[in-house]
């Protein structure tokens, strides 16, 4: 077991969930699991330590503390309570979580074991695959408190489930729980309790034996779908996929394909 560093509101672990599978588990039992500036800064730092580990990871699941009962309750609202629109703009000031999430070359899945709300939910949003637990709800509560999401939801969500839901989501605060969130698209699966764990750790082990660089090219190959004009991507698209012809993964792919046997990426 590689050290990833102390926390104290994160736990990272790598192996747990399946080979080459690192985790971040979000825990502030006391609060839902709710994102203060220490758990948004340890995010951080975690993300990097996984990034850089000399271990092999190719899959990051972030989720939730059991004991939090929730994936995240959102920001943390007591420290809005000081915040003029100064402190805030410096609090928001990117890149944050969500950005170095969407932007971390690896595959993150968010496990989404319960509430995902505010900032919980823009949190799985700039994740790549969400799949959630029957049981979790998922919103944008933040109109309730006067506010709108401010960390990406409001660009991210009517990317995901189109503007219409976007829009219901954003100006009702309504919650919806994991199968309505699985029927609009918020989530590609729920899961009940029994069954939830086994996908996760399925779903993250079967994309982990697949060639690193590959997961990398194809994350930014259908993210960059959203930022860009259809002959735009497609000429980035070509990019991505010709330039793994360079690759040792894609020899073993095609060679193993012929020999009828398992390939055995290594990242070369
Ligand atoms: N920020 C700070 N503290 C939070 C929090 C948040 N986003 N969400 C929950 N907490 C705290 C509560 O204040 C409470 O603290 P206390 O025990 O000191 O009173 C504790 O976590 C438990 O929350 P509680 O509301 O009692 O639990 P619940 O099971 O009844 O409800 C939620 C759970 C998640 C539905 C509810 O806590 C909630 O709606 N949270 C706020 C969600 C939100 O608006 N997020 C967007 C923020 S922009």
């Amino acid at each position: 077991m590689s050290d990833f560093g102390e926390y104290e509101t994160v736990a990272v672990e790598l192996g747990d969930i399946a080979d080459r599978v690192a985790s971040i588990t979000i825990s502030r039992p006391d609060a839902r699991n709710a994102l203060n500036g220490t758990v948004r800064s340890e995010i951080q730092d975690a993300i990097d330590a996984v990034e850089t580990t000399d271990e092999d990871v190719r899959v990051l699941v972030i989720t939730g503390d059991d004991d939090g009962g929730a994936f995240a309750a959102g920001a943390d609202i007591s420290e809005f309570r000081e915040r003029d629109q100064f402190d805030q703009r410096e609090a928001s000031a990117r890149p944050r979580i969500y950005e170095r999430v969407a932007d971390s070359p690896l595959p993150v899945i968010a496990a989404i074991n319960g509430h995902a709300l505010g900032g919980g939910c823009e949190l799985s949003l700039a994740c790549d695959i969400r799949i959630a637990k029957e049981g979790a709800k998922l919103g944008q509560p933040e109109i309730n408190l006067g506010i709108i999401p401010g960390g990406g939801g409001t660009q991210r969500l009517p990317r995901v489930v189109g503007m219409g839901q976007a829009m219901k989501l954003t100006l009702s605060g309504e919650l919806i729980d994991a199968t309505e969130a699985a029927d609009v698209g918020l989530v590609e699966e729920a899961h009940p309790e029994g069954e939830f764990e086994e996908r996760i750790s399925d779903l993250a082990g079967t994309i982990a034996e697949k060639s690193p660089k590959a997961l990398e090219h194809g994350k930014r190959a259908v993210a960059a779908s959203a930022e860009m004009g259809l002959d735009a991507g497609l000429d980035h698209e070509l990019e991505l996929f010709t330039s793994l012809f360079a690759t040792e993964d894609m020899r073993e792919g095609v060679e193993a394909f012929f020999e009828d046997r398992d390939p055995e990426f290594t990242g070369e």
